[in-house]
């Protein structure tokens, strides 16, 4: 049994490394020193690379040429999820797929046609299915895999439609007979004993935040759950554990990340009970890195794929008149340099100067910058150090793979310290959906 241990390792130990690239506000971009941590012999040498290269760093690693840094980003390509990929799909129907879009079409063809595999495999045709939602990949396991199923999801209006697209699936389709059922229910790791009456395999697909470790749970404390396989997602929704030994360090990470313009702490998932937390769930990092914690921004940066941005001239050019307006702030209102977040909007504006007076309405501050011409102030300021913040935007954003990576290791060391089997694999097009490791687990 593989005990991911050395790899474990290996993530802690640079994610400490490079923690102030994963604890920085890329709102602070503009602000003088914030990213002086960042080798200055990097930047510059980045500078002479177009947007597109910045953000596929490591498909061009063979041209850079720069030791310090190809070895930066070797290291995060080894420590990145590289996991065996798997092919096969069923082919559906229309019907099969209504209301779905081709992202899900992707993801339930494949995980439909692996979990049918693995129920073969064990010898099982009993299916419960966990945070089902509207039920796209339920149906498939029945329509496709014959399975018997109960779709358990936490929404009732997700339920609801659920079960009107069975009955519309099996009417289109002619199959009256399915054993399919849906369940209203907000799972916690000890409350599906009434489903699991039978010897069957938990699933499920994007269980959001802690609803994987809660999968878990009740996988190792349930005998008659053989199986599990899991996708998760929205790991910024994930709770940690703090040790103790970790308060300090963590009351620096929160004045370092700051506050939002309400004055809200910008990370709230911090602090849960040992029992009830999503990370780490693994002893071997409990005991062995009892310091460690990841933190929201490390997990949001867990989902960020820039290497996938279409347009990344466009898009980083949305994010710099936030980031000069960070400065402005922190310069008119000393007080306020710590707020960074004012929530959504800036998408909206192509002229700065409107950003500013509708960013300084929105966070109830008066626009001291009224009379200034703003627009020429971002040229003179801000112009020429946009392409230093795309760079370090793609730096900072290779470091996502190896925080996705340590949560699905703790996830399977986990596994493997309770005695069963796990394997992970690459189950989707990453391109397609990029939450794409499946977990899978056996019981002998
Ligand atoms: C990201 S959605 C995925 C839905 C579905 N599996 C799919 O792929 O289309 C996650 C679903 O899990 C449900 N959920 C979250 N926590 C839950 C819990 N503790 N018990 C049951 N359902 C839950 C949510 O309501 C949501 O519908």
């Amino acid at each position: 049994m593989e005990n991911y241990q050395a790899t474990i390792d290996q993530i802690i130990s640079f994610l400490t490394q490079y923690r102030f690239l994963i604890d920085s506000q890329l709102t602070a971009t503009f602000i003088p020193d914030y990213f002086s941590e960042i080798p200055e012999e990097w930047i510059n040498y980045l500078l002479s690379f177009d947007y597109h290269q910045l953000i596929q760093l490591p498909k061009i690693l063979d041209q850079i040429t720069l030791p310090s840094l190809h070895r930066f980003i070797s290291d995060i390509i080894s420590l990145s999820p590289n996991y065996p990929h798997y092919s096969d799909q069923f082919e559906t129907s229309k019907f099969e797929c209504y209301f779905m879009n081709p992202k899900k079409v992707h993801e339930c063809k494949k995980l439909a046609r692996f979990i049918f595999e693995k129920s073969i495999n064990l010898g099982l045709d009993r299916i419960i299915d966990i945070g089902a939602g509207q039920g796209y990949l339920s149906h498939l396991l029945v329509t496709k895999g014959n399975l018997k199923v109960t779709a358990i999801e936490a929404k009732d209006h997700n339920s609801h439609q659920s079960e009107k697209r069975g009955k519309f699936i099996r009417r289109k389709m002619k199959k009256e007979e399915a054993d399919y059922n849906t369940i209203s229910l907000f799972v916690t790791p000890d409350n599906l004993i009434n489903y699991t009456q039978d010897p069957c395999i938990l699933t499920g697909l994007h269980t959001c935040g802690d609803l994987s470790a809660t999968c878990i749970k009740a996988f190792l404390s349930d005998t008659n759950i053989k199986g599990m396989i899991n996708v998760g997602c929205c790991y910024e929704h994930i709770t940690e554990y703090i040790n103790p030994c970790a308060q300090e360090l963590v009351e620096k990470y929160l004045e370092h990340i700051g506050k939002s313009y309400t004055g809200r702490n910008l990370d709230e998932s911090l602090n849960k009970s040992d029992e009830k937390a999503g990370f780490p769930l693994s002893n071997y990092i409990k005991i062995t890195y009892p310091c460690f914690f990841l933190g929201r921004i490390a997990k949001k940066l867990a989902m960020s794929e820039v290497s996938l941005i279409e347009n990344p001239e466009k898009t980083f050019k949305q994010l710099d008149f936030r980031a000069a307006f960070q400065v402005l702030l922190g310069e008119a209102y000393p007080e306020k340099s710590n707020v960074f977040c004012i929530g959504q909007g800036v998408k909206k504006y192509t002229d700065f100067r409107d950003f500013v007076s509708k960013s300084f309405l929105k966070i109830g501050l008066e626009n001291p910058y009224r009379d200034d011409n703003l627009n020429e102030m971002y040229e003179i300021r801000f112009r020429d150090q946009e392409k230093k913040a795309a760079i370090i935007w793609s730096l900072r954003s290779l470091m996502g793979g190896l925080i996705e990576n340590l949560i699905l290791l703790d996830r399977a060391k986990y596994l493997s310290e309770n005695s069963v089997n796990t394997e992970i694999f690459s189950i989707f097009d990453k391109t397609l959906s990029p939450r794409n490791l499946a977990l899978y687990s056996w019981k002998n």
